[in-house]
């Protein structure tokens, strides 16, 4: 494959200018024009024809423009006769609309997945999808990474590990928690969460497992709203874990989250990633960001030269 090149929208800048140094390679030249109509033009500034494309865009607010901003960039890249183009997602767009679990509701997840291959992208790099159904959404090949090692590899230095717990705020995290508490060589709780209805609020239930007398590491895909790691941080001091760290991929933070946050005095510390950009007003001292941009170059450099992505992870 030719010339490998990576391009940014308005999303994630600083995300996709480290990928290009961790690369060695400069940031694609490209002028995205906001007309007075709220229509977006996209120029590609540079050579592009028989390229290996990457167009870094995570999902972030404003949500809708993004993505549009995404399936512009893609088009314009294949107007150029790039020659494959691939959509870097490490916060997929809606993906937790990924299932028809009331009746006649949309599954944008996987409407997104159409637009991309519509656009013309030829592949999706994406990072910790809310479930493992979303990879089947894809009519183009798609890689999954997961940014879990790195915070596997940050609790690792932790010097009084043997004395942590890893624990899921709920059902749906069991598995991933499962794998990091099994790395960490620590034991595994869960927090029995449930949702009603609409409600974003989730209300912790019950507790499987011990947590008393531990260090507890609370381990999500994502913080929107921050009410299910609040509530099991709130739930889990209860049962009389000795102080609790939450760690997510993606620092979604909507609404309130951070105030919350920050008033959530159950809670020592946030680990999250910058697959999400955080503004000034979304820091506080209490939040520790890794960085995937060395997990993401990785994977370019390993689709472009055709060698395999998942031993990344073995
Ligand atoms: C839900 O199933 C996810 O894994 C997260 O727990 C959820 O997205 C977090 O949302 P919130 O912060 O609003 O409770």
């Amino acid at each position: 494959m030719n010339n490998l090149k990576v391009f940014s929208g308005s999303a994630h800048p600083k995300l996709a200018r480290a990928i290009c140094e961790q690369l060695g390679v400069p940031l694609g030249a490209a002028k995205l024009v906001r007309f007075t109509n709220e229509n977006i033009k996209v120029k590609i500034e540079e050579n592009v024809r028989e390229a290996d494309v990457f167009v870094v865009q995570p999902s972030c607010p404003p949500v809708n423009e993004g993505l549009m901003e995404l399936l512009i960039m893609i088009d314009a890249l294949r107007s150029a006769s790039a020659a494959r183009i691939t959509a870097v997602t490490p916060y997929y767009p809606y993906v937790r609309s990924d299932k028809k679990d009331e009746p006649r509701i949309s599954i944008t997840a996987r409407l997104v997945a159409d637009l991309l291959a519509a656009a013309g992208a030829n592949r999706v790099l994406a990072i910790d999808l809310h479930s493992p159904q979303v990879q089947g959404f894809f009519s183009i090949p798609s890689d999954h990474l997961t940014a879990r090692t790195l915070i596997v590899e940050y609790f690792r230095k932790r010097e009084d590990l043997a004395n942590h717990v890893v624990v899921a705020p709920d059902a749906g995290e069991v598995k991933d928690a499962a794998g990091m508490a099994k790395r960490l060589g620590v034991p595994l709780a869960m927090v029995d969460k449930r949702r009603f209805g609409d409600d974003e609020k989730a209300r912790a239930v019950h507790l499987v497992g011990d947590v008393r007398g531990k260090r507890a590491l609370i381990i999500d895909d994502e913080i929107a709203t921050g009410g299910t790691v609040i509530e099991s941080s709130e739930f889990v001091r209860r049962e009389g874990a000795l102080d609790v760290s939450v760690a997510v991929v993606h620092p979604v933070l909507s609404g309130s989250a951070v105030s919350r946050l920050r008033a959530a005095t159950a809670i020592t510390e946030v680990v999250v990633t910058d697959t999400i950009p955080l503004p000034p007003e979304k820091q506080d001292p209490k939040f520790t960001v890794l960085s995937v941009a060395p997990l993401i170059a990785q994977a370019i450099s390993r689709i472009h030269d055709g060698r395999s992505v998942s031993e990344l992870f073995a």
